[in-house]
């Protein structure tokens, strides 16, 4: 696989520009720096200490409004952009100008539907009122903010630097300064996490008066530094019966305060507050993702670009595609992926998209409580309380 291509090297099929613009079109920014890096996470981010001087926001931004260009020339007449989502990294570390010029520089090469949503994801500690004030200005319409837990020993375990109260207060600022839809990131089953304190944490959430709610039991991912504690010994992994009780404390606590879900690990206030970028990451959908490391599909072909940002702005700046490989997906893959995030919706999958077996299986999941009756009647696979409890399991049988 090569690790940059000429724009003419990297041509998308017809067949997957074909229908481009009668489904959702997003486009994914992806930043790639934080101040610090928390010991669990293995996202494609690096702090100024380890760019040193190959790589900095002046030179992603320029790579980025490059790419942008490159890609509305690629998808010949590109369609205006229905989301967008500038995430990281600590997309907030950039500053509202800065963002301003992510979302102008998106205007210009694609153009934005009148009604767009767009998103950047904020880390608590780098934002105040002035700077949601800008951002409001330049058009954004949603903020996320990594949250993760009001408990400070579990900040202190996640390496988080933020201080517990900050998230909620960040959070109001948003509102206060117009922002109608507000998600905050809670991760649960994080070595030490009582129900206590996850109880603390979602009272926290509940007060901050937000529309949405993203939480995620932690991961160990490998080569992280909590993965290396675990290893260890120093701290124990997260156990599979404490997330799923954790899981059940959340979505009770969320329900009943009017936040439901509409996928396994989201919870909104109403149908407007869901997340439609991540919507069309579910359903489907086509997006360009720019920026370094990021993914994108159009059509059926999907493709990844080069992962550090050093790399990412020469390659652009050499006038090519920072395109590192790319996979056409077949039938197989196709249905897998459907069948993997579908399931996970709040309204499920039609049990049309399933081959005889599957449908066989479906049947035997309900009858065991995993899939609800009445979604089955109406020719849906939904998954019950329990069985998004073992989404994982019921979608490897769905697909046999
Ligand atoms: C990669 S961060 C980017 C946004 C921002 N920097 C922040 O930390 O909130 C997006 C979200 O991914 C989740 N996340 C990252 N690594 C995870 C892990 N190992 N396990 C569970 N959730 C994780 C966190 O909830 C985080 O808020
Ligand atoms: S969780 Fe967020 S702030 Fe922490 S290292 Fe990852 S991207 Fe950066």
């Amino acid at each position: 696989m090569s690790t940059a291509v000429s724009p003419d090297a990297f041509v998308l099929p017809s067949s997957a520009l074909r229908g481009l613009g009668t489904r959702p079109f997003g486009v994914y920014v992806h930043v790639p720096f934080c101040a610090t890096r928390c010991g669990y996470c293995d996202f494609n981010t690096y702090t100024a200490g380890e760019l040193g001087t190959a790589a900095s926001p002046g030179s992603w931004l320029e790579g980025l409004r490059r790419e942008l260009d490159l890609a509305a020339g690629m998808l010949g007449t590109p369609p205006a952009a229905d989301t967008v989502f500038v995430g990281g990294g600590t997309p907030s570390l950039l500053g509202a100008d800065r963002l301003a010029a992510v979302l102008e520089a998106v205007r210009r090469s694609f153009g934005l539907a009148d009604d767009a949503e767009v998103t950047t994801e904020s880390n608590p500690e780098s934002t105040s009122p002035e700077f949601f004030a800008g951002l409001r200005e330049a058009g954004y319409t949603r903020v996320s903010l990594g949250m993760q837990s009001a408990a400070p020993h579990v900040l202190r375990i996640l390496d988080r630097v933020h201080t517990p109260g900050r998230p909620v207060a960040a959070a109001r600022e948003a509102r206060a300064a117009g922002f109608e839809h507000v998600n905050l990131d809670l991760i649960y089953g994080t070595p030490g996490e009582r129900s206590e304190d996850l109880r603390e944490s979602l009272d926290a959430v509940l007060a901050a008066g937000v529309d949405h709610v993203s939480a995620y039991a932690l991961i160990v991912e490998d080569g992280t530094a909590l993965a290396r504690r675990v290893r260890r010994g120093e701290l124990p992994a997260p156990d599979d019966d404490v997330l799923a009780a954790r899981y059940e404390q959340l979505d009770a606590a969320l329900s009943s305060a009017g936040l439901h879900w509409y996928e396994v690990s989201n919870w909104a206030a109403s149908e407007q507050a869901r997340c439609r970028h991540n919507l069309g990451y579910w359903l489907g959908g086509d997006w360009w993702g720019a920026g370094p490391g990021a993914h994108s599909h159009v059509g059926g072909v999907r493709w990844w670009n080069v992962k550090h940002p050093a790399r990412y702005a020469s390659v652009l700046a050499g006038g090519e595609v920072p395109v590192a490989g790319h996979e056409v997906l077949t039938d197989t893959d196709r249905h897998l992926e459907r069948v993997m995030l579908e399931l996970r919706l709040a309204e499920g999958l039609p049990l049309t998209a399933l081959g005889p077996g599957g449908v066989r299986e479906a049947r035997a999941a309900a009858a065991e409580g995993l899939l609800t009756g009445d979604g089955l009647a109406e020719g849906r696979a939904v998954l019950t309380d329990r069985g998004r409890l073992l989404a994982d399991a019921v979608v490897r049988r769905l697909v046999s």
